[in-house]
């Protein structure tokens, strides 16, 4: 039987990894930029942190973990997302006694036993962001903002920033209670998980996606009517700061997010172009998240985005992600004093950051040109016993034909310059 990769993961080819190496770069220039430092966290961690971070009740942790026990019997978890494990590095790197703010960035993988489809997979790529120790709403301007510019820098249209505050735990309090005497009446009509949801975490039922549920979920009251003062003049703080940028945003009380960390401010970045797997990104503020997870009382706020959808909207919205450049000398041999030589100069510039090659299959000369054709290299050269005694070869140009007798000893020193000119 054919072994085929499993459900849900793919293989990024070489005949698309520039668009991936591409918004890597300019995500990580412009993280560098806003002073956000990379941090590489384990693929895996022990489940319990997932359990407190994430939450409990949350889909992620109850129906899509990868949990497994170890050969030493401890029950161990792919990451279904970042944050968890950047908080668990934070708390145990003391990260907490450096100078606040502490920004960092991550370029990762995360697994979600999901239902397949597109733009929703079991392993997944995500970018993102999470800042700890400042609590006002300057941090959160800053994070959206960057996120803002990431767009713009990818020429990015169609995609609309949606923005909200659920509060803190003391306006959550009392909000659940108004929201339980809502949905009270109409909880046998509610599904399972709504249920599940009306004692351990009400909000999270305005989230549900069933039909059914969603009838009474449209006239449920809003947390975003219900903050404390703090809460709501923190998200003042947020809107006068995005107004201040010139960023656009749109509020909407119904986001409440995925998982259970969030507090005040929550945001998604969502694409015009509609679909169920729309939103490119989501993130908040977790104020209570580190002290949750053993550490001392620090607020964070992070974002994470999903690289999958990130490039389906680039493709949606035709924005070109420049090829990578042709190659720049084949060099083809016959005999093989040819091939030596041949092996040394290729080794040579190398050195010197040209791409260079060489035949390595036994190749005829004839099946060599083509085979740089088709490679579509710059420049080609082919020596053999006769340009070896003469020192010398042809040059060819192959985008423009012309051809030039050049000395073998000058094509190390000509391509370098010639190559890293262009460059
Ligand atoms: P999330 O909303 O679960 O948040 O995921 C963030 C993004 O990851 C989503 O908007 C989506 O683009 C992408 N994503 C999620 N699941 C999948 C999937 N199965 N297949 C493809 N893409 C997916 C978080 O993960 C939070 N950690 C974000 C955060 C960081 N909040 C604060 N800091």
């Amino acid at each position: 039987m054919k072994i085929q990769a499993p459900k849900g993961t793919r293989d990024i080819l070489p005949s698309e990894i520039h668009r991936w190496q591409y918004v890597s770069r300019v995500f990580a220039g412009l993280c560098d930029s806003f002073g956000y430092k990379e941090i590489r966290i384990p693929v895996f961690e022990y489940t319990e942190l997932f359990q407190r971070g994430v939450g409990d009740t949350t889909d992620i942790v109850q129906k899509e973990m990868y949990t497994f026990d170890d050969k030493g019997g401890r029950s161990v978890t792919l990451r279904p997302e970042g944050t968890a494990g950047v908080v668990r590095s934070y708390i145990e790197n003391g990260m907490y006694s450096l100078p606040q703010p502490i920004k960092l960035y991550y370029d990762i993988t995360a697994y979600r036993y999901e239902n397949v489809q597109k733009g929703r997979y079991r392993e997944f790529h995500q970018f993102g962001v999470e800042a700890f120790g400042a609590a006002g709403s300057e941090i959160d301007v800053e994070v959206i903002s960057l996120l803002h510019m990431f767009f713009e820098k990818l020429r990015l249209k169609q995609t609309g920033l949606n923005i909200n505050s659920i509060g803190c735990p003391a306006c959550r309090k009392a909000y659940h209670e108004k929201l339980k005497d809502f949905f009270r009446p109409h909880l046998s009509e509610l599904c399972n998980d709504c249920r599940n949801r009306f004692d351990k975490n009400p909000l999270r039922i305005i989230d549900c996606k069933n039909e059914e549920c969603r009838k009474f979920i449209d006239g449920a009251p809003l947390l975003l009517d219900n903050l404390c003062d703090e809460c709501r003049n923190h998200f003042e703080g947020l809107r006068s700061g995005l107004d201040n940028l010139g960023i656009n945003y749109a509020i909407d009380p119904k986001i409440v997010r995925g998982l259970d960390y969030y507090t005040r401010t929550v945001f998604e970045f969502v694409s015009e172009n509609g679909g169920s797997q729309g939103t490119i990104c989501g993130g908040g503020r977790y104020d209570g998240l580190v002290e949750e997870c053993g550490g001392p009382s620090v607020p964070g706020i992070g974002f994470a985005l999903g690289v999958e959808r990130l490039l389906m909207e680039l493709d949606i919205q035709g924005v070109a992600i420049e090829e990578p450049p042709a190659p720049d000398i084949y060099i083809a041999t016959m005999g093989q004093r040819a091939v030596d030589l041949a092996m040394q100069m290729v080794y040579k510039l190398r050195g010197h950051g040209v791409q260079a090659e060489t035949d390595l299959m036994g190749r005829s000369l004839k099946a060599q040109m083509k085979y740089a054709d088709k490679k579509r290299f710059s420049y080609t050269i082919a020596i053999g016993d006769d340009e070896i005694e003469a020192g010398k070869g042809v040059l060819k140009d192959m985008r423009t034909g012309d051809q030039k007798d050049v000395s073998l000893d000058s094509i190390v020193d000509r391509l370098k310059n010639q190559v890293n000119q262009a460059k």
